[in-house]
């Protein structure tokens, strides 16, 4: 399918709309203009140099093959061609394009719109496939990886079980999983990602990636470095496990346990990382309780891992302290977890008497008053599932 050159000065008068709005934008810092850009790694030229060149047969080619690599929508072709045009020639069209009036604007845009619904857009499986074909290409550029992975990271958010197979049919999870590997650790990090998103409560992709062995993997990375690559491969870990019995189990024979207690019990590791731990914690034993299982996970009652728990509730940070409360009321509900393992190893009393005195001082002051009265409701019912606990052991 060709444009014509009509087609391209509508497109011109449109992304000169677009520009001088994102030039706004960006004096406000906030929303960059460039934040999806649908393009394939294959082609790199810069239409709006194609539309300034001489040759105009050229600039057909080039503008169809565009097309033909594929826009989601009118909003992401615009974003591509700001993100793809020199922002110094575009500054000059915007302002030719500026001389027009609202009316004219506006009648541009619905022409254009019409032009665009006439030519064929790709669907989100073809973008899909679009993004999947680069990752398989070992020749495309670092920058050009990253995209198509972030291209990915936006198509798997609304995924469900109707084209979660096209994602794996297409190859989409093993080159994700692939670059897990990738000596960048940028790359890892939208990888992991990826299939912590595509596998938020979807069965099915959890499965296929435990399948494919990703699990160990993403505990390595939780080592990493890069906090940024841990907290996404963490974020990622506990989507795949998450209701996932299954996978649990392989997170404790992957010896997820220590990999848990070392983020728990060490003050140098960065403290989202330290938040997420304490989910997961919560997380995996309130699985525990609904499914009726006991001991599935040994650790979760283990009196050194309760420990390294209640030791948080000393922490600096308030809300480290609240997801420690949180961990703790799910292990305490946990049948196979003893009362005198809290209270004695682990001074649990002592930890959430505390905790009152500490909030009790908080409450006074303006700016934590309804957080820390928020903490010490969840405190007090801590408190009191603790001592029911208690006295429901036969003695
Ligand atoms: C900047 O963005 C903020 C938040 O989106 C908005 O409230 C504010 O009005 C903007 N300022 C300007 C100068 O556009
Ligand atoms: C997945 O399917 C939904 C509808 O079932 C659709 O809206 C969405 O675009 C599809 N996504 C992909 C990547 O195929
Ligand atoms: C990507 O490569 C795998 C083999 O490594 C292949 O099965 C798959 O079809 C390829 N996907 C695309 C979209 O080219
Ligand atoms: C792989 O990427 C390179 C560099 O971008 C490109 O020249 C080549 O055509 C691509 N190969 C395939 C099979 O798409
Ligand atoms: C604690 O975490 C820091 C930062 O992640 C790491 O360098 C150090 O090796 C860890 N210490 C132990 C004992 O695991």
């Amino acid at each position: 399918m060709k444009l014509s050159s009509c087609a391209l000065l509508l497109l011109l008068a449109l992304v000169g709309a677009a520009v001088a709005a994102a030039e706004k934008e960006r004096a406000n810092k906030s929303a960059a203009a460039g934040g999806l850009l649908w393009a394939t790694g294959k082609d790199e030229n810069d239409l709006l140099t194609a539309i300034d060149s001489d040759d105009p047969s050229a600039v057909e080619d080039d503008a169809s093959d565009e097309f033909a690599g594929g826009f989601s929508s009118l909003d992401s072709m615009l974003q591509w061609a700001i993100g793809h045009s020199d922002p110094v020639k575009l500054k000059e069209k915007a302002s030719d394009i500026q001389k027009l009036s609202a009316e004219e604007l506006i009648k541009r845009q619905i022409e254009i719109k019409e032009l665009m619904e006439k030519l064929k857009m790709p669907s989100d499986a073809e973008l899909m496939k679009i993004a999947i074909t680069d990752l398989n290409n070992s020749s495309i550029s670092l920058e050009d990886r990253q995209r198509a992975l972030h291209e990915l990271l936006i198509l798997v958010e609304p995924i469900d079980n109707a084209n979660v197979s096209e994602l794996d049919k297409l190859g989409g999870l093993v080159a994700v999983i692939r670059e897990l590997h990738n000596t960048k650790p940028e790359i890892r990090t939208t990888s992991a990602w990826i299939l912590g998103k595509a596998s938020q409560n979807n069965a099915l992709v959890q499965n296929q990636i435990l399948a494919y062995g990703a699990l160990p993997r993403l505990m390595k990375m939780v080592y990493s470095a890069s906090s940024e690559e841990a907290v996404k491969a963490l974020y990622a870990i506990s989507a795949l496990i998450r209701n996932n019995d299954n996978g649990q189990q392989l997170f404790y024979s992957e010896n997820g346990n220590i990999m848990l207690q070392d983020l728990i019990t060490n003050s140098s590791v960065d403290i989202r990382l330290q938040k997420k731990a304490l989910f997961l914690v919560a997380d995996l034993a309130d699985f525990q309780i609904e499914n009726s299982y006991d001991s599935k996970l040994p650790f979760l009652n283990d009196r050194l891992f309760l420990k390294s728990v209640v030791d948080l509730t000393s922490s600096d940070d308030l809300e480290l302290q609240e997801k420690a409360l949180l961990a703790i009321r799910s292990l305490l509900r946990l049948s196979s977890s003893e009362a005198s393992d809290f209270k004695d190893f682990c001074g649990l009393e002592y930890a959430l008497e505390r905790m009152r005195e500490q909030l009790d001082k908080l409450t006074t002051q303006e700016e934590h008053g309804d957080y820390a009265r928020d903490m010490e409701s969840l405190r007090t019912e801590v408190h009191n599932i603790f001592h029911q606990k208690f006295e429901q052991v036969p003695t």
